[in-house]
């Protein structure tokens, strides 16, 4: 039998469960956690600092909601350690239930929570790491990048070299995705051209001891060197490059990574060093202009291209998210809105390929007076070739 007391128990528990309920699954649904992925410290560490900014100010200027919805962040330093990519990730999917990957600078990281991401179908934005599997032979509709390939980046530098008269050139850098990319993407141009390699140097990541490698270049007398460093690494060889009396006779040519984000640290040792890349320092366009604006008031700092590759992540989860109303998994969604339209990025308006990764203008630079100055445009509109990319 029913008392009375034992009905109104009843009752009041209908009531809490009709109330509460549907209130618990409309407030989880309301935000949207994502994962970010960086190095914190290392020789990335600054780059991972910039990708950060770039990102939180577009996520603020946006009142920290994309299609309406909170944003909540965990974040994990990833150390630039490919060995332990797949647990961290595991750790921010499984562990924290992230609904978003983001991340990361090193290639060999990128391939592990590009793995995660597969795994487990969560979606991955990459603000840097050009490793060409993430949008070719992994490519898939939840993975996306805002930045480049590391064969885009070789790629235009080519030209560039063969240009100014050089045909034979060694070169140098770390022996790992993006260093081989980058060396790839450098001599499918300059060997189209006729120009001809006469070696490729090589050293571990994150090593930075190149004297041995300094005096073998001095033997071969190449008529210039390409080299791929980025961040710390960067900073030491172009230090030692000079310090070496190399450049008298054999000019540096590098990837854009060679200058950016350490014009400080490198000082008068830079200056004058040619490079291409797709952003820069003086575009002055009205939306680069009012990017760097905000922020430099916002850290006051100058962005370089890593900050605008954070900023570019941002933008692009928020045009992709608000597309699906905030469903993390209708990936069909997020992939038609950001194919659709020109991406608006500081760089200038690119699009997305059938393999998500930017097409995009990549502009002539020179180092003057410690910035990393546009002298005009390299190649337009350049695609990565995505080899093995299937997308299913
Ligand atoms: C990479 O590992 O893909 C990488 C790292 C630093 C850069 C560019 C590419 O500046």
């Amino acid at each position: 039998m029913i008392t009375k007391n034992k009905l109104a128990l009843m009752l009041s528990l209908a009531i809490s469960i009709f109330f509460i309920a549907p209130f618990t699954k409309v407030k989880a649904a309301e935000s949207i956690k994502i994962g970010i992925m960086l190095p914190y410290s290392g020789a990335f560490a600054d780059l991972g600092d910039s990708i950060e900014k770039g990102f939180m100010l577009y996520s603020k200027q946006k009142g920290n909601k994309f299609a309406g919805k909170n944003l909540e962040f965990v974040k994990l330093d990833d150390e630039s350690s490919p060995p332990k990519a797949v647990e961290n990730a595991n750790k921010l999917v499984k562990g924290d239930k992230v609904d978003i990957l983001l991340g990361s600078v090193h290639s060999g990281v990128a391939m592990g929570m590009a793995k995660v991401a597969m795994d487990n179908g969560v979606l991955l934005m990459v603000p840097n790491a050009g490793a060409a599997a993430i949008t070719g032979s992994m490519c898939a509709k939840n993975i996306y990048r805002s930045s480049f390939t590391n064969w885009q980046a070789g790629y235009v530098v080519g030209d560039i070299v063969m240009k100014a008269g050089h045909k034979k050139v060694v070169t140098i850098t770390w022996k790992y995705a993006a260093g081989d990319e980058s060396v790839g993407g450098f001599k499918d141009s300059f060997i189209a051209k006729g120009g001809m390699i006469m070696k490729e140097l090589s050293l571990p990541f994150p090593n930075v001891e190149f004297q041995a490698l300094l005096t073998e270049i001095a033997s071969i007398k190449p008529d210039a060197v390409y080299t791929f460093f980025s961040g710390a690494g960067a900073v030491e060889f172009v230090k030692d490059y000079m310090a070496s009396g190399l450049n008298k006779t054999i000019p540096l040519y590098g990837s854009g990574f060679i200058t950016e984000g350490v014009l400080e640290a490198q000082g008068a040792d830079a200056e004058g060093l040619v490079t291409a890349l797709y952003y820069g320092d003086g575009l002055n366009t009205p939306r680069d202009n009012e990017f760097r604006a905000a922020y430099k008031k916002a850290y006051n700092q100058d962005p370089d291209v890593f900050a605008v590759q954070g900023y570019d992540a941002a933008m692009m989860l928020d045009i992709g998210l608000t597309a699906t109303k905030g469903d993390v998994k209708d990936m069909e969604g997020f992939s038609k809105a950001l194919r659709q339209a020109p991406i608006p990025s500081p760089r200038g308006n690119f699009t997305l390929s059938a393999s998500h990764n930017p097409i995009q203008d990549f502009y002539m630079r020179k180092v003057i007076k410690g910035k990393n100055q546009v002298t005009g445009i390299a190649v337009k509109a350049l695609a990565d070739p995505a080899v093995g990319c299937k997308m299913q």
